[in-house]
């Protein structure tokens, strides 16, 4: 899978990709991702981005021009399945959608900034929209590493074992039951018994009744 990721401040995308999962992920060659600077897309010396918004009113609005030149090299190179633009308006960011993306080969995340995107470019250029919650960052690039996140670890070979994705809260429709490591006992706060008895079938019973009751307690809506 590939992910081109824009922005006009491609440095705060430096760190989420390049440590741990995601990195790995890279190297192995499972995912790519690529982040493009607005800024060498625009169409003057100054490399400017944004403009002020016709008829008024307050903060700067992103230029349609960079973005389309952006997207148009991009699509020159390859097919996208999705030119996804990150905004708190728009569809909301859940696990199913992730599993979704996570089958596709190439998407583009758009980053907003200052007021948002001309209009044009969300009628013309892209194909979603995705909010990853009911607040508003200051840019679209946090939100845009999240979805990445999500998306890239479902990707078969990323995670060690293959089965951890599977066993995520949310995949079956119910939160992770909990989980211990040693000691066993730790001022006097004790592991549950069942996990250390070794057998297999009373302990997938109990992971289950677990993640249940984790479920009916705090999130009733996912039942
Ligand atoms: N850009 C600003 N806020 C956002 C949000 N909540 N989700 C996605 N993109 C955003």
């Amino acid at each position: 899978m590939r992910i081109d990721i824009i922005t006009c401040l491609p440095r705060l995308l430096e760190s989420p990709f390049s440590d741990s999962i995601l990195k790995r992920a890279q190297q192995k060659g499972l995912a790519t991702v690529v982040v493009h600077d607005l800024r060498d897309h625009a169409p003057n010396k100054h490399r400017t981005t944004d403009d002020y918004a016709f008829g008024g009113g307050a903060g700067m609005v992103m230029m349609i021009e960079p973005i389309d030149n952006c997207i148009s090299q991009l699509k020159g190179e390859r097919t996208y399945d999705e030119i996804i633009y990150m905004s708190p308006d728009g569809d909301m960011f859940a696990q199913a959608v992730a599993n979704a993306l996570s089958l596709k080969e190439n998407l583009i995340l758009l980053c907003g900034h200052y007021k948002g995107v001309d209009e044009r470019v969300r009628e013309h250029l892209i194909t979603r929209e995705i909010s990853i919650g009911n607040y508003v960052l200051s840019g679209g690039e946090l939100a845009a590493a999240v979805v990445a996140d999500a998306v890239i670890r479902l990707i078969p070979g990323v995670l060690s074992d293959e089965t951890s994705a599977l066993t995520d809260s949310f995949q079956d429709g119910l939160i992770a039951p909990p989980v211990y490591t040693r000691p066993a006992e730790y001022k006097g706060w004790k592991v549950p018994e069942v996990l250390l008895s070794g057998h297999e079938a009373k302990i997938a019973q109990w992971k289950y009744e677990k993640s249940l009751e984790r479920t009916q307690k705090r999130r009733p809506d996912l039942l």
